[in-house]
């Protein structure tokens, strides 16, 4: 699919615009599901599926899939359906799942409630746009129980997408891609309980664009873990999150060529956090561009002493070559969370480092601090040598506010989280992520003009939204304080080429005073294992609140991911 999006892009002269030099290789599966249905579809009502909301659909969704695996198109069509037994589909090639209803969780069991593993050539999205899987988290959250199933998680999977698919309330993380090559995430709304360990996108793969996806919840919004390469991620919104990061890393780190783009970061812990404490190799090649953010905790946070994880053997992970670039907006309390932390391993003192054209203020009190350990490069606190030897914290105090720093709000930013203890609502996919961007792609629901219901129906359209492509470069985003959102400036190409629909009719106004709610639980309150938000120069660490993060690499469990 991204293959026809490249060429149909090249032939308007747009294709410089995917500036998409993070990826090795086209992303996406091989073959539309249109023809995958041609082929054959295995629609579940034909093996044993009800849509009652309390037949399993463990089975059904086997069946199907065994009858489907080498080439067709798996149907699941709009209803409300409960799962009880998890799906575990290993080595479909040249297939797609199609879930346009609603998939419940009714089954106990720890683990993963869908898990495709060993695929090639995989499709998994709604052609509504309105299909999703509801965890329920919250039935076992009420009894603090954090250790439920994962909702999604793609395995070994080459060539793949996940598009215009919901999910709601995991009772642990949401989705995980673990060793998958050449994959497009986009068009996803993510919404779970305001709680760490209850992540929204893990992805430790390689060659993977993730774009144009919501999360809300208190952990990670999209997180890039080792060993990673060739990620791009763009046009992401935490809307009320933990905020973007990657890590935590630990021994024999791997991460390389990755690129956040277009971040909007609302009341979530940090911007971005890299987190790691002790540990070995390297994270290199690293391009964070385009960030706003409101009402967070910290703002750009590389912290190599993160007190949240216990510190593994090793003088640290090498950080190199990280941009910083284009950040604008404000954060909670400079004052005790200054908008530019970067604690280096004395170890491994960091190098390479560039921070240009970074403007954020504080919401509370009139100063913000800068703070540095070990690290090479320039901009701020970091300091310009080639010696790269290891230096202890320096803090810079700052009492006026940067030029330039205001920066839009989207328009309909949460204003108050959804708890752990009642059951959440299914939203809507937005279609707006990052102020002033167009989605790459329109929902699919707004792209299938008859019979959304139908896969045949819904991927032939595809190309029509691929014009909106050239929107979503907003290198020019609003950093000023008057225009009512840069937005329609940037678009211009895209309209000329065919309207998109609402470009920045939905993302809301330029807040010059930002004054936003406390962001109660961002990182102010935590819940985690260290507690206390002690603050002296390395107390600053290890509040990124209530992660408890009982990760996952390569399906083994290990208590610092
Ligand atoms: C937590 O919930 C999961 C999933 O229902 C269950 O497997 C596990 O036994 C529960 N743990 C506790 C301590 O109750
Ligand atoms: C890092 O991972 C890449 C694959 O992405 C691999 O080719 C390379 O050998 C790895 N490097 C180390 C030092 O493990
Ligand atoms: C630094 O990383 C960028 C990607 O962010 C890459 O384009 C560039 O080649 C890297 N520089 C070096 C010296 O490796
Ligand atoms: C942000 O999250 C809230 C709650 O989920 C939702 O009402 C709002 O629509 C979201 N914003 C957007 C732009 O989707």
């Amino acid at each position: 699919m991204l293959l026809d999006k490249r060429s149909f892009l090249s032939f308007l002269g747009l294709a410089p615009i995917f500036a998409a030099a993070q990826l090795s290789g086209s992303v996406g599966p091989l073959t539309s599901a249109s023809t995958k249905a041609a082929t054959k579809t295995c629609n579940v009502l034909d093996y044993g599926a009800v849509a009652d909301k309390s037949t399993d659909l463990g089975a059904p969704l086997a069946s199907a899939f065994a009858d489907c695996k080498s080439g067709g198109l798996v149907y699941v069509p709009s209803g409300d359906y409960a799962l009880s037994t998890w799906a575990r589909l290993s080595g479909g090639e040249a297939w797609a799942l199609q879930i346009d209803g609603i998939i419940y969780r009714t089954g106990t069991d720890s683990g993963n409630m869908i898990y495709i593993e060993h695929s090639s050539d995989f499709e998994l999205f709604s052609s509504t746009s309105e299909g999703a899987m509801q965890g329920l988290g919250y039935e076992l959250h009420a009894d603090d129980n954090w250790s439920g199933p994962r909702l999604l998680r793609l395995y070994e999977v080459t060539d793949f997408s996940v598009h215009d698919f919901i999910l709601v309330d995991s009772p642990s993380f949401h989705f995980s891609l673990d060793t998958c090559t050449n994959g497009e995430i986009y068009n996803m709304a993510i919404r779970g309980g305001n709680h760490g360990g209850l992540d929204g996108i893990d992805v430790w793969s390689n060659n993977i664009w993730v774009h144009d996806v919501e999360v809300t919840n208190k952990d990670e919004c999209v997180t890039v873990k080792s060993p990673s390469k060739n990620i791009l991620i763009e046009s992401i919104y935490c809307n009320w999150s933990g905020g973007c990061g990657m890590g935590s890393f630990g021994s024999d780190t791997n991460v390389s060529d990755i690129t956040y783009r277009n971040i909007y970061t609302w009341s979530s812990n940090n911007m971005m956090l890299i987190k790691s404490n002790g540990g070995s190799g390297f994270v290199e090649n690293v391009l964070l561009e385009n960030f706003i953010g409101h009402g967070n905790a910290y703002s750009l946070d590389i912290d190599s002493y993160w007190a949240s994880m216990s510190a593994v053997d090793g003088d640290g992970v090498q950080l190199s070559n990280i941009t910083v670039k284009n950040w604008k907006g404000t954060e909670a309390y400079g004052a005790e969370r200054g908008p530019i932390k970067v604690i280096c391993a004395d170890g491994a003192p960091c190098y390479d480092i560039t921070i240009e054209d970074f403007a954020m203020w504080t919401e509370e009190g009139d100063s913000q601090w800068y703070s540095c350990e070990s690290a090479y490069g320039s901009g701020f606190c970091l300091q310009d040598s080639d010696d790269h030897v290891s230096y202890s914290a320096t803090t810079s105090t700052v009492d006026s506010a940067p030029s330039g720093y205001s920066a839009t709000s989207m328009a309909a930013d949460l204003t108050t989280d959804f708890g752990s203890t009642v059951s959440i609502p299914i939203p809507t996919i937005p279609t707006s992520f990052y102020p002033g961007a167009t989605p790459y792609s329109a929902l699919m629901a707004d792209s299938a003009s008859t019979a959304a219901a139908s896969s045949l129906a819904s991927h032939a359209t595809v190309s029509s939204s691929v014009v909106s492509v050239a929107a979503s470069v907003p290198s020019a985003v609003a950093p000023s304080e008057s225009i009512p959102a840069a937005t329609s400036a940037v678009v211009t190409s895209a309209a000329a080429v065919a309207p998109s629909p609402a470009v920045g009719a939905q993302e809301g106004s330029t807040t010059s005073a930002p004054s936003f709610a406390a962001p109660s639980g961002a990182g102010n309150s935590p819940q985690g294992p260290s507690g206390a938000s002690g603050f002296g120069q390395k107390g600053q660490q290890g509040e990124q609140s209530g992660q408890g993060e009982q990760g996952e690499q390569g399906g083994q469990e290990v208590c610092y991911v």
